[in-house]
């Protein structure tokens, strides 16, 4: 059986009219970027990725080399495409209009250029997380000149939603409404090829994925529901739970789209919203996850209901197997 690139995935979106050509050559450049990405976590430490870079971003997190590298990667990609109105990433503090000399296209974009950087010197998987959103005209039809607030939209606004995951092999998950879809990368012909299709998560599973080093922290319903898993067969639940947790949200997430499975970071009472971003990490997993029959909630709203009040806003985030989801969220009322 021959299957479907990356590239015929999106052109036969284009011909539906699910997606223009513009968010179609966006896809591919982010996808482009993520091989390159790829091909430098992979050089371990002959790349010049590992190590701490010496700099924070604005949320006062160490940067490490491959978190800079990474960034510049996608920015590099992305600015003279003019299919990009602004972009906004994790490794910068304010909304990086596209520069003046290119055309200005009708999109913006957010990314996580690495995310599980705390894995990257341990050769533990890492990932890109990205999320699309169309940018708001001003009162005249126009265009505006993009500022945070064009990027300020709920998350159900989003158009595309991806992740790759930098593992045993590079996968990316992405979604355009119509589903989520798994590619792997070929290292020979460094084309992604349509593996998963429809992918859709179990609505049960007894495994869950949190940092339990948190447990004294979290809020009674998080401990109560944390305890039932816990107590298995002997407890309320009358059936034993596995544990994971990578530390690399992309690959926890990936985990959960592949086998089912329930993955949290609550709040708690150092982490007072939250430990994971609203707009380049929560919304575009929930988006994901949703698109898989899954479900995703900060414990008690819909993520992808979720108004934001600013660009690098931290979340409790609950998402995965639906009955699950449901439970947490139901013991938190
Ligand atoms: P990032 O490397 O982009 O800052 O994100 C790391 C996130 C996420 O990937 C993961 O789920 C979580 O942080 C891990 O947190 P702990 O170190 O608290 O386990
Ligand atoms: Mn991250
Ligand atoms: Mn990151």
């Amino acid at each position: 059986m021959r299957r479907a690139s990356l590239s015929q995935f999106l052109i036969e979106r284009q011909r539906s009219g699910r997606i223009n050509a513009d968010l179609r050559l966006l896809i591919e450049t982010i996808a482009r970027a993520c091989k390159a990405i790829s091909t430098r976590v992979n050089k371990g430490p002959l790349g010049g990725g590992h190590g701490n870079a010496g700099t924070a971003n604005v949320q006062g997190e160490l940067q490490k080399n491959l978190d800079l590298m990474s960034n510049e990667i996608l920015l590099e990609a992305n600015e003279w495409g003019g299919n990009l109105a602004a972009l906004v990433s994790e490794e910068m503090e304010d909304v990086k209009p596209t520069p003046t000399h290119y055309p200005r296209g009708e999109y913006l974009l957010l990314f996580d250029p690495l995310d599980g950087s705390s894995n990257i010197d341990v050769n533990i998987s890492v990932g890109t997380i990205f999320s699309v959103l169309r940018c708001p005209q001003g009162p005249d039809g126009q265009m505006r000149v993009p500022d945070e607030k064009c990027f300020l939209q709920p998350g159900r606004e989003q158009v595309a939603a991806g992740f790759a995951v930098y593992g045993p092999t590079t996968q990316l998950v992405i979604t355009v409404g119509d589903g989520a879809y798994g590619f792997t990368l070929d290292r020979e012909t460094y084309t992604f090829v349509l593996t998963q299709e429809q992918i859709r998560i179990a609505e049960d599973t007894a495994e869950f994925a949190i940092n339990a080093s948190n447990m004294r922290r979290w809020e009674p319903p998080v401990k109560r529901y944390i305890d039932e898993c816990l107590a298995g067969s002997d407890g309320p639940r009358g059936k034993d739970f596995n544990m994971r947790w990578v530390a690399s949200m992309v690959a926890d997430v990936f985990r959960v789209l592949s086998r089912g499975g329930i993955f949290l970071y609550p709040r708690d009472s150092k982490n007072k919203e939250g430990r994971l971003r609203l707009m380049y990490e929560a919304n575009p997993m929930a988006f994901i996850v949703e698109q898989a029959g899954g479900a995703a909630t900060d414990g008690a709203t819909r993520i992808l209901d979720i108004q934001p009040q600013k660009l690098h806003q931290r979340i409790a985030v609950v998402l995965g197997s639906k009955n699950e989801v449901k439970r947490v969220t139901s013991y938190h009322k």
